[in-house]
């Protein structure tokens, strides 16, 4: 090392390791240079504080940080030359060839023709076999095996004893679990774990500087009214609970969803959920009925309520409550002489569900609905809008809500009784007295003024809101059309008028060469692009598994291969193409040279890919006959 003197660069942990190492060869070590020097010496060695430093030529240096991201940021700042540190109980074949900056630990074997970059670290007892490339800033950890002819790219973590057999190429800044066995190519900037491994995520936050903004399932979309309505609110001081916007909200909605329905404005779904219960009766004990195709506020206020809920599977054309299998638990409940009280139905991701059908079967055994139609807002069967339809409708507002107060829904009654009394219970069954007098048990469910205001505002957006989400649907079916395996879910006949709140996919892997809902939902992370998997039924949900289900597999099926995809009413054509890209690249299809530019025109020609056809219904039919579980 001539007349150099030797640096290091960081008083971690993995620097005592390196300092033991340089004492082992008697190589020698002038200071370790840190940002926190407070501790003085780490064995002997003067620990200096970096911001006081001055670096001068004849100085070589180790930087002696574990996390590569954070080594390779103080190399880069460093402007110094390096040298590299083999402890002499390592064996290096004299034809490998190592870089500067670089450690070889004890035990650790590299074999030969290997390359391995600068800044790497091979730590204690690893194996590098013969003939691989190892980037920069590499770190391989104690005891991990990496056999011959393997490449691994810039800023890569192997985890403790992880494996990769040969030939593999692993991209750059990928992080390998720990025992990981590693038997495919892995794409730069993922999280492998497992044997084998998967792919778990990306390394987005830490590694890669992402400069494509988020694209969200569904985020709020602010009409430009809202504003006013909420000053309005603020310059009349009604920032109270109750006000002037609240009735006006109700008002709006009422005009809007026609059926001379009286509506309530609440804080939450959930909370119409709850109360309806309550008015159509249910009390502890009860058997309530309710799609298992949901998302949990349909089910959890039958917990509340001490009640049992009973799941039914969903049909294959909506996705919702099926009717055989509704009359089935029916059926079953009277025999038990437990008939349910209640029929909780959703139309989900706002497609109507089979609402003449499933009132065929409740009015034949006199059980009133309550229809969940948190994200159907907008949404209609037969000209008529959903929210209508049950003997109590629930809207929510949500932030991802096709609109949105912020947080807030609304229960639909078909008279003006029951919405007093409904309004009575949210504002805490106060008895109509000059006092505080209760007589019921109340909740404090009702709607501030402020976010009605902002309902009000959202509520002039409402229809184009519900055409741009059309369009969206309509975006993802034209763009699946030609491939093969995906089913864009679409209302099954014109009697069905969807919102499209949010638009999903069906995967039949054996017609996509084996492309699965988590390589797609994971391709789309990696772009900063959000998706999410299907509602998972609420008979496989821990805290619901010991209740009643009645049905088939059909939910779990739709769970299983069903993805959510960006919906939102305020996406842009820009998004669109980037969505577009995504699923092009997934898919291995080849457009036209242009190709974002192509589909924002909407001009794209895509090269179909072969495969069988997509036949998931038939699927499903071949499932085994009804099981029926039991509490
Ligand atoms: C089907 C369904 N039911 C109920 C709710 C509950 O609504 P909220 O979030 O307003 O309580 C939601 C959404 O959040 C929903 O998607």
């Amino acid at each position: 090392m001539g007349n150099s003197k030797n640096f290091l660069y960081g008083a971690s942990g993995h620097c005592k390791v390196i300092v033991d190492l340089l004492k082992s060869n008697d190589d020698s070590i002038e200071a370790i240079l840190d940002d926190n020097p407070q501790r003085g010496s780490l064995y002997g060695i003067p620990i200096i504080n970096s911001a006081v430093f001055n670096q001068e030529a004849n100085q070589k240096w180790i930087v002696s940080i574990g996390d590569n991201s954070i080594r390779k940021k103080i190399v880069k700042s460093l402007n110094s030359s390096f040298f590299k540190a083999i402890h002499n109980k390592a064996v290096v074949s004299n034809y490998s060839n190592i870089g500067e900056g670089s450690v070889v630990m004890a035990g650790a074997i590299i074999n030969q023709d290997v390359t391995i970059g600068t800044h790497c670290i091979i730590n204690t007892g690893a194996v590098i076999e013969h003939d691989c490339k190892i980037d920069d800033f590499v770190h391989i950890s104690p005891n991990a095996a990496v056999a011959g002819g393997v490449e691994i790219g810039e800023g890569t973590h192997i985890g403790i004893a992880a494996a990769v057999i040969q030939g593999i190429k692993i991209g750059k800044w990928v992080t390998v679990g720990a025992g990981t066995i590693i038997i495919n190519d892995i794409p730069d900037y993922a999280v492998v774990v497992g044997n084998p491994g998967r792919i778990i995520k990306y390394n987005i936050e830490n590694n890669v500087k992402i400069n494509k903004s988020k694209i969200w399932l569904s985020s709020p979309h602010m009409g430009g009214n809202e504003q006013k309505y909420v000053k309005e609110a603020f310059d009349n001081n009604w920032i109270a609970p109750l006000g002037p916007s609240v009735n006006g909200l109700e008002n709006d909605l009422e005009d809007y969803l026609g059926e001379e329905s009286n509506v309530g404005a609440l804080s939450s779904g959930t909370a119409a959920i709850h109360l309806g219960l309550i008015l159509l009766g249910v009390e502890a004990g009860d058997a309530v009925i309710c799609q298992s195709m949901t998302f949990s506020a349909s089910a959890n206020p039958i917990l509340y309520l001490g009640a049992t809920p009973v799941f039914i599977d969903s049909e294959i054309e909506t996705w919702n409550l099926c009717p055989l299998a509704l009359e089935e638990s029916i059926l079953d409940g009277i025999a038990k002489n437990k008939k349910p009280k209640v029929i909780i139905a959703v139309h989900l991701y706002g497609v109507p569900y089979k609402i003449d059908e499933v009132r065929v079967v409740a009015d034949k055994y006199g059980i009133p609905i309550l229809e969940d139609s948190a994200e159907a807002l907008g949404s209609s069967y037969k000209g008529q809008k959903c929210g209508t339809f049950g003997d109590i409708g629930v809207l929510s507002f949500n932030g991802n809500k096709i609109i949105t107060t912020s947080g807030g829904g609304a229960i639909v009654t078909s008279s003006k009784k029951l919405k007093d009394k409904a309004l009575f219970f949210a504002t805490q069954s106060r008895d109509d007295t000059p006092h505080y007098q209760h007589s019921e048990v109340g909740y404090n469910y009702r709607m501030s003024n402020i976010c009605a205001a902002i309902g009000r505002g959202q509520m002039e957006v409402l229809d184009a809101h519900v055409s741009l989400r059309i369009k969206m649907h309509d975006f993802y079916a034209d763009l699946f059309k030609d491939i093969e395996g995906i089913d864009v879910f679409s209302s099954p006949n014109a009697d069905y008028s969807a919102n499209y709140w949010l638009s999903a996919i069906l995967i039949s892997p054996d017609a996509t060469h084996g492309i699965k809902v988590e390589d797609l939902r994971l391709a789309f992370e990696k772009e900063n692009i959000e998706s999410r998997p299907l509602w998972k039924p609420m008979h496989m949900q821990p805290i619901f598994a010991d209740y009643p289900f009645y049905g088939r597999k059909v939910a779990q099926t739709l769970f299983e291969n069903g993805l959510c995809l960006p919906s939102g009413s305020n996406l842009t054509n820009k998004d669109r193409a980037r969505i577009a890209a995504v699923v092009y690249q997934v898919f291995n299809i080849k457009p036209d040279s242009k190709l974002t530019e192509n589909y924002v025109a909407g001009n794209h020609k895509i090269e179909r890919i072969k495969g069988e056809n997509l036949d998931v219904s038939s699927k499903i039919e071949e499932l085994p006959t009804f099981k029926i579980s039991e509490k």
